[in-house]
């Protein structure tokens, strides 16, 4: 699996980058805005997207931001043009659907896509939260297709009764069974301790407001990216899942078993896939054991 950091910070980018793993890097307006935020003016936004696009050899995905196909096209070819010459590897971002009211056009996103892989310029498609946004994301040429996977998590937790914060910090892992057995029993009780890090609720979750017709049964963010890698290998496409919006290590060792082919991670979610008390004592005791006869021919 390809790894792509998910931020716009440089110094993150670059230290990820010095680990010799990383492969990719996406960005959204959101990550964009705290970057800069974060280096309170003392950045020049042009400037910095080009250290980034030139500080990885892989794709970095810029997202545009307009919500009409034509404003949407016109933007990627500008993305493009200015900063595809800096490394050849800008990948530009259109949002599956940029409805944001009832009444608002659906298509907008798919449209661009189309328009955009007919031109050749590689399409990174967002927002993606459900199976058929990403089969018609694939069918209009899309490069990739980027499932929100802990974005999926919330609303499922939201829709049965949990809010954020009260019942579960940002960083647990949802699992999708949890989702079934409550569908199947209409569970009314307390369930915890499921994994290392879950507290998952307290206390008379119902299943009543979630909305399976409009989500199709999808029962996690991981459950989603397991549907979208069934329906792309049934009809072999191309288009590669880059999984989206990881909280957790867990997640993102989930998206490795399933097969998606990236998985776009926010740096200190890098740092926990690798750390490990038992690889650290392990270190520990190697290190206290080292005999000097051992170090003498080490240092010949
Ligand atoms: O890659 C998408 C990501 O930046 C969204 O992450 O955690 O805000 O849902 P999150």
């Amino acid at each position: 699996m390809d790894i792509f950091v998910d931020t716009a910070d440089l110094d993150e980018i670059k230290e990820a980058e010095s680990w010799g793993i990383l492969d990719g890097v996406t960005t959204n307006p959101s990550l964009i805005k705290s970057a800069v935020e974060s280096a309170k003016g003392d950045i020049r936004l042009e400037k910095h997207i080009e250290e980034i696009l030139k500080t990885v050899d892989g794709p970095v995905s810029l997202e545009a931001t307009k919500v009409d196909s034509e404003g949407m096209i016109k933007e990627a070819e500008t993305l493009y043009e200015k900063f595809n010459p800096v490394n050849d590897n800008v990948v530009v971002k259109i949002p599956i659907n940029t409805a944001m009211d009832k009444g608002d056009d659906n298509f907008e996103g798919v449209k661009a896509i189309k328009v955009l892989s007919e031109k050749g310029i590689p399409v990174n498609c967002t927002l993606v939260m459900k199976p058929n946004q990403a089969l018609m994301a694939a069918k209009a040429g899309a490069d990739y297709v980027s499932p929100f996977l802990g974005r999926i998590d919330d609303y499922i937790r939201n829709q049965i009764g949990l809010e954020r914060g009260q019942d579960y910090p940002k960083g647990t892992y949802y699992p999708e069974e949890l989702t079934e057995r409550i569908r199947e029993t209409g569970l009314r009780r307390r369930i915890s301790e499921l994994d290392r890090s879950d507290i998952v609720y307290q206390d008379e979750p119902t299943m009543e407001l979630y909305d399976w017709g409009n989500d199709q049964g999808i029962r996690s963010g991981i459950d989603l990216v397991w549907s979208i890698k069934e329906i792309f290998k049934n009809y072999s496409f191309d288009t590669k899942i880059i999984a989206a919006s990881i909280r957790t290590a867990r997640q993102a060792r989930s998206c490795a078993e399933i097969g998606a082919e990236i998985a776009t991670i926010p740096f200190d979610v890098i740092e926990d896939m690798m750390d490990h008390l038992k690889t650290s004592e392990g270190m520990k005791s190697f290190d206290d054991d080292v005999i000097p006869e051992y170090k003498e021919i080490l240092e010949d």
